[in-house]
């Protein structure tokens, strides 16, 4: 597989618009595809739909200047001009909590219609996540059923998942710890694999000149597992349902450790974390995991169990904790205040982390909505989710939205802090004398409550334990 192949991309989400233009800048034709016209327009003028770290300047790049990137509706005609089609459509939960794969079989059958006129062998790569099974029985017997060929024969088909983070997908895509490719014959697997391996390459980029200091120094080459698809479908879901039960893990702990004493869970995630076979990542605590993956993943898991005769009783618990979690906020406050009828609340930050503008399955949605019922007003600033978070599938017009932070901290009666972006570690305790009563629930662990102390504001935070003057 050389860069002169074709690539047809269907889904501009985020796995969808970095895969295309990553592969772009290395030189591939990519053909991004999507159903929703404005979103082509926009990515048709070099413009990202979502904010996400130098992704805008990747496209300008491969859009504008390279020129190897468009985006289009043509799907059935774009594949029947390409060679290799990814899938990256999104498998959101439905109501039960089971994956919806209405995208997918829309996928599917698209390819199917491309490849019945086609003589050319076509590579089908499922880059969504979906429960084990789906690409052999539903992505594959789709295409066949509707292009009248036959998988590993007239086309090739595996299914990679995704371990990008949203907020840092660039890097991620780029420099991946690995590669999986869950191969439907030996044939696919091994175009995969000369496909893949080009996705990781260093890049003299200014925007990526940081990396090396936030993330390590990568020099290996990531290793390539190939494996059944069903196998890379697994992979998926338990790397995620195993990041989601340490954080469950760790909050849990935090809830026993504000029982003690003198005991700070951030100390004591610190040491069990250089323990190597436990290690020190994912073992923040705070107000819960969010975002359109754990939650989501999670869920389709345990119902994908049940419906084969097991019940997933770690993965229930890791579920049930989280839900409890961003609820612990509210406790915290409570304690504080005692009624949170009529209080001014201050919110710093609405997405469900850093650096992106997602509001999906955030804990605020969580916090916030149990505060308003408790009578609080509430208002809130995040340094990029505002826009989004009015929408009204969010909060709308329930709540306030300040300017900047500093609006926010006046005159409210208490501060929770849920998002850990940069601008809210740099904050000072100077920076909250400005409140009515100045209080803070730390959410996120960020700051040192020593500092706090000191300057006379009450500070408190998730699995602080409790304080000798208390
Ligand atoms: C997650 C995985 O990390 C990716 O590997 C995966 O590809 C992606 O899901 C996906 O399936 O698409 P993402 O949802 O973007 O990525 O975000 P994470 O950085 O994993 O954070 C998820 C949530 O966990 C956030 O709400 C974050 O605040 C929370 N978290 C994370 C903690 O509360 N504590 C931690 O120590 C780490």
């Amino acid at each position: 597989m050389s860069s002169k192949n074709i690539l047809t991309i269907i889904g501009t989400g985020f796995v969808g618009l970095v895969t295309s233009a990553i592969f772009a800048d290395k030189g591939y034709r990519i053909i991004a595809l999507d159903i929703n016209e404005k979103i082509i327009a926009k990515v048709n003028k070099g413009e990202a739909h979502f904010f996400e770290p130098h992704l805008q300047k990747l496209l300008e790049r491969v859009v504008l200047k390279k020129k190897t990137l468009t985006a289009s509706s043509e799907i059935i005609e774009s594949i029947k001009n390409s060679n290799i089609t990814f899938i990256c459509v999104g498998t959101p939960s439905k109501k039960d909590g089971t994956c919806d794969l209405q995208y997918i079989e829309k996928a599917a059958k698209d390819i199917g219609k491309a490849l019945e006129s086609k003589n050319e062998y076509h590579l089908v790569i499922v880059k969504s996540t979906v429960v084990p099974g789906t690409t052999r029985t539903k992505v594959k017997e789709i295409i066949e059923k509707n292009s009248n060929k036959v998988a590993g024969k007239d086309f090739g088909l595996c299914m990679c998942p995704e371990f990008l983070r949203e907020g840092q997908s660039v890097h991620d895509t780029i420099y991946p710890d690995r590669i999986i490719i869950g191969q439907y014959d030996k044939q696919s697997g091994k175009l995969a694999k000369e496909l893949l391996k080009n996705m990781y390459y260093k890049q003299e980029e200014e925007f990526v000149s940081n990396w090396e200091a936030v993330y390590g120094k990568i020099t290996d080459p990531p290793e390539i597992l190939r494996f059944p698809l069903e196998t890379a479908e697994c992979i998926k879901y338990a790397n995620n349902s195993f990041l989601a039960t340490k954080i469950s893990f760790i909050n849990e702990f935090a809830n026993i450790c504000e029982r003690i004493e003198g005991v700070d869970i951030n100390d004591v995630a610190k040491g069990i974390g250089l323990d190597f076979r436990i290690n020190a990542k994912f073992l923040r605590a705070g107000a819960g995991f969010g975002g359109s993956c754990f939650p989501k993943d999670l869920q389709a898991i345990i119902n994908f169990s049940l419906e084969h005769g097991y019940q997933p009783q770690i993965l229930e618990s890791v579920v049930e904790v989280n839900k409890k979690q961003a609820l612990r906020m509210v406790e915290l406050a409570e304690e504080k205040l005692g009624t949170l009828q009529q209080k001014q609340v201050a919110i710093l930050g609405l997405s469900f982390k850093p650096e992106t503008d997602d509001m999906r399955n955030a804990p605020s949605l969580i916090v916030i909505n149990s505060l308003l019922k408790k009578g609080a007003n509430v208002i809130a600033w995040d340094p990029e989710a505002i826009n989004e978070a009015k929408k009204e599938e969010w909060f709308g017009s329930k709540i306030t939205y300040a300017a900047n932070y500093q609006e926010a901290l006046k005159d409210a009666d208490i501060c929770l802090l849920l998002t850990e972006w940069a601008v809210f570690k740099a904050l000072k305790p100077q920076d909250f004398q400005k409140m009515k009563q100045p209080i803070i629930i730390d959410g996120r662990r960020i700051y040192d409550s020593k500092d706090f102390s000191k300057s006379g504001i009450e500070y408190t935070g998730i699995g602080l334990g409790i304080t000798k003057d208390k």
